[in-house]
C-alpha cells in the first residue's frame, strides 16, 4: 500500500472492473486485475503516487435470484463471494490499495449524492421504457441493435426480452456531440484502437437516453428521491471508481485524502464492458463536471482450446486451475505468462498447458534463471563469491560492429521498459527488459568465461566479462519486478542489492549499482519442470 496524502509525487489512478460476486473467481478477472498490478508496480517503481482500484460488484436482479435459489440473503451470498475475490489477492501477490464493495455505505452514500446531483441538473429524468432488454446481462438494448443481435443475448445467445417501465433515464443523447468532439480530440481515449473503432461506429447509429432505475427487484440502492426505485446495477457499478476517492462528498475524508488521483489514468476491462466506460460513463462524468479518464483498455478475452469458455462447457479456468499452474511453475510464471502472453489486442488468447510449459521452459529457465544461475556460480566459483572489480560502462555488449557500451544499452533500455510500462504495453516492457538478459546470455556465449577462466592470466578479463553480467542480471531484474515481484526480489537479495532501489525506473537500473566486492549468492530462480501430459 503505497499510496499517501503527503506524497509530491505525480498521482495514478488504475481501476480494474468491479467483478460480479454471482460468478467465482477465474483466469479472466485475475487476469485483469494481474495487468493492473503490473502497471501499479511499475509506476510505484518511477516513484509516482499510485492508487490501484478493485473490488465486488455486488447489486441487481442476478445476485438476488442467485440467492433467493440458494436460501440466502443477497447480503450473506455478497459477502461470500466477494471474499472469494478477496483471497485471490495474496495468492496473487496484487497490491491493490482498496477494495471496493458496491454494498459499503460509503459507497451507497455517493452514489445517492451522485444521482441526486444528476436529478438536479435535469440529466435525470422520470420517463417511460419500452423496448428490449438482455436479462443475463441486465442491460437494455436499443431497437437497432437489437436487430443487429438478431433479438438475441450476444453473450449468452438468449432471446431478448420486451420491458416496459416507467424508469428514470439518463440523458444520453445529450451528449452525442460532446462524446464526438471528445473522441475526435482524444484518439487514445480506447485501445486498442481497433476497439475504439467498434465504438466510434456504434456511436454513429445514434445515441438514447437510458434506463437508470428498476422497479421489479429490490437488491439495489434506492433511488434518493424515489426508494421504489433502484439505481440499475451498472450505474451503481460504473460510480465506484468515483466513490473509492471520495469524490461524491468531497467534503469527506475519504475526497481530502485521495481527490488527487482523478482522473484515472486506465480503466482496464474486457472488451465486453466497452459501451459502458467509453459511452455511458464518460457522459455522465460530463454531466457531473468531472475530468475525463485518460483511457480506457479493453482487452480481449482468454479462450480455452480455440472454444469461449463457459459454464456449460465446463472449460473454465478457474482458481482450482490456476493454484496447479503456481504449485508446479510459481505465482511469477503465472504473471509472467498473463502479461506475455494475453490478450492485451483485440485478438482472443488461447490459454494451453502446453504453450504455458514452453513459454515458462524458454524464457524464465533457460534465460532469466540461467543467466543468473550461470553468472552468480561463476562468480562464486573464480571470485570467491564477490562482486569483481572491473571498469564495465564502456564495455560493449557484444563483438557486433558498432555495438552500445553496457551502460549506454542498459540506459537506453531502462527508458524504452518505462515507456512500454506507462503506455500499458505489458509484453513490450517484458520483452524490452528481458533483452538484456539476452545480451548477458550472448556476452557468455560470445566469451566463454569459463574456458578463459583455465588460464590464470586471463582473471582480469574473466573478471570483466562476469561483472557486466551481474550488473545486466541486476539490472533486468530491477526492470522484470513489476512483472515478477518475489522472483526478482529474490535475485536482488541474491546479487547483493538492497532491494529494488529508488529515484525512478531508470536510476534504479542505471548501470554500476553492484559495488565491487559485494556478495553475490548462488541462485536459480526458476527451476525445469517436467512437461504436461499430451
Ligand atoms: N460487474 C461488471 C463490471 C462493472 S465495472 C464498473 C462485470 N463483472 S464480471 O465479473 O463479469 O467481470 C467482467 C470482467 O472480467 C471483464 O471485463 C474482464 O475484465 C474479465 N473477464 C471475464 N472473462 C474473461 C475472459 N475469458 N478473458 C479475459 N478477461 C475476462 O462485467
Amino acid at each position: 500500500m503505497s499510496a499517501s496524502s503527503e506524497s509530491s509525487a505525480r498521482p495514478a489512478y488504475i481501476t480494474t472492473p468491479i467483478y460480479y460476486v454471482n460468478d467465482r473467481p477465474h483466469i479472466g478477472s485475475a487476469y485483469t486485475t494481474t495487468l493492473c498490478d503490473v502497471w501499479a508496480r511499475a509506476m510505484r517503481l518511477d516513484g509516482r503516487d499510485v492508487f490501484f482500484l478493485t473490488g465486488t460488484d455486488e447489486h441487481g436482479q442476478k445476485v438476488e435470484k442467485s440467492a433467493k435459489d440458494r436460501g440466502m440473503t443477497p447480503q450473506a451470498l455478497a459477502d461470500e463471494n466477494s471474499a472469494e475475490f478477496r483471497k485471490l489477492l495474496g495468492p496473487f501477490n496484487l497490491s491493490n490499495d482498496d477494495f471496493i464493495r458496491t454494498t459499503e455505505p460509503r459507497h451507497e452514500s455517493q452514489v445517492q449524492a451522485f444521482v441526486t446531483r444528476l436529478l438536479a441538473s435535469g440529466d435525470i429524468y422520470l420517463g417511460e421504457f419500452n423496448g428490449w432488454y438482455d436479462e443475463g446481462q441486465e442491460e437494455y438494448i436499443t431497437e437497432l441493435r437489437a436487430k443487429e443481435l438478431d433479438y438475441k443475448s450476444p453473450i449468452s445467445g438468449k432471446p431478448l426480452v420486451r420491458a416496459t417501465e416507467k424508469n428514470y433515464y439518463f440523458r444520453l443523447s445529450a451528449y452525442q456531440s460532446k462524446l464526438e468532439a471528445f473522441f475526435a480530440a482524444n484518439p487514445g481515449f480506447v485501445r486498442p484502437a481497433g476497439r475504439f473503432n467498434e465504438v466510434l461506429g456504434r456511436l454513429r447509429d445514434g445515441l438514447q437516453d437510458v434506463p437508470v432505475t428498476r422497479t421489479n427487484f429490490t437488491w439495489g440502492i434506492p433511488m434518493p428521491n424515489a426508494p421504489e426505485h433502484v439505481i440499475y446495477v451498472w450505474i451503481d457499478a460504473l460510480f465506484n471508481y468515483a466513490t473509492a476517492l471520495g469524490l461524491g462528498d468531497d467534503k469527506g475524508a475519504l475526497a481530502k485524502d485521495r481527490a488527487k488521483f482523478w482522473p484515472p489514468e486506465y480503466h482496464v476491462i474486457g472488451k465486453e464492458i466497452l459501451w459502458f466506460h467509453a459511452v455511458i460513463w464518460p457522459a455522465m462524468l460530463m454531466a457531473l463536471g468531472l475530468p475525463m479518464p485518460k483511457c480506457v483498455y479493453a482487452h480481449s478475452f482468454w479462450i480455452r482450446n480455440g472454444q469461449k469458455m463457459s459454464k456449460s462447457l465446463g472449460n473454465f479456468v478457474d482458481l482450482p486451475t490456476i493454484e496447479t499452474f503456481f504449485t508446479k511453475y510459481g505465482v511469477d510464471a503465472w504473471r509472467w505468462y498473463m502479461t506475455t502472453q494475453g490478450p492485451l489486442g483485440t485478438q482472443d488468447a488461447d490459454f494451453s498447458d502446453k504453450h504455458f510449459h514452453e513459454i515458462y521452459t524458454a524464457q524464465l529457465v533457460n534465460t532469466f534463471a540461467n543467466c543468473a544461475s550461470r553468472t552468480s556460480s561463476m562468480i562464486e566459483k573464480y571470485f570467491g563469491g564477490a562482486m569483481p572489480e572491473a571498469e564495465t560502462a564502456s564495455m560493449p555488449v557484444s563483438g557486433a560492429a558498432g555495438a552500445p557500451s553496457w551502460s549506454a544499452f542498459t540506459d537506453a533500455t531502462a527508458k524504452k521498459t518505462l515507456a512500454h510500462y506507462e503506455a500499458f504495453e505489458l509484453a513490450e516492457a517484458a520483452d524490452a527488459a528481458l533483452s538484456i538478459v539476452r545480451a548477458v546470455d550472448l556476452l557468455i556465449n560470445e566469451t566463454a568465461p569459463f574456458k578463459l577462466a583455465k588460464d590464470p592470466a586471463n582473471l582480469p578479463q574473466v573478471a570483466r566479462i562476469l561483472a557486466a553480467c551481474a550488473e545486466g542480471v541486476r539490472t533486468a531484474a530491477v526492470l522484470l519486478s513489476p512483472i515478477m515481484p518475489a522472483k526478482c526480489e529474490e535475485v536482488l537479495a541474491a546479487y547483493g542489492s538492497g532491494g529494488v532501489g529508488t529515484g525512478g525506473m531508470v536510476a534504479a537500473a542505471r548501470w554500476g549499482g553492484l559495488k565491487a566486492g559485494t556478495r553475490i549468492a548462488k541462485c536459480a530462480p526458476f527451476m525445469r519442470t517436467d512437461p504436461p501430459a499430451a
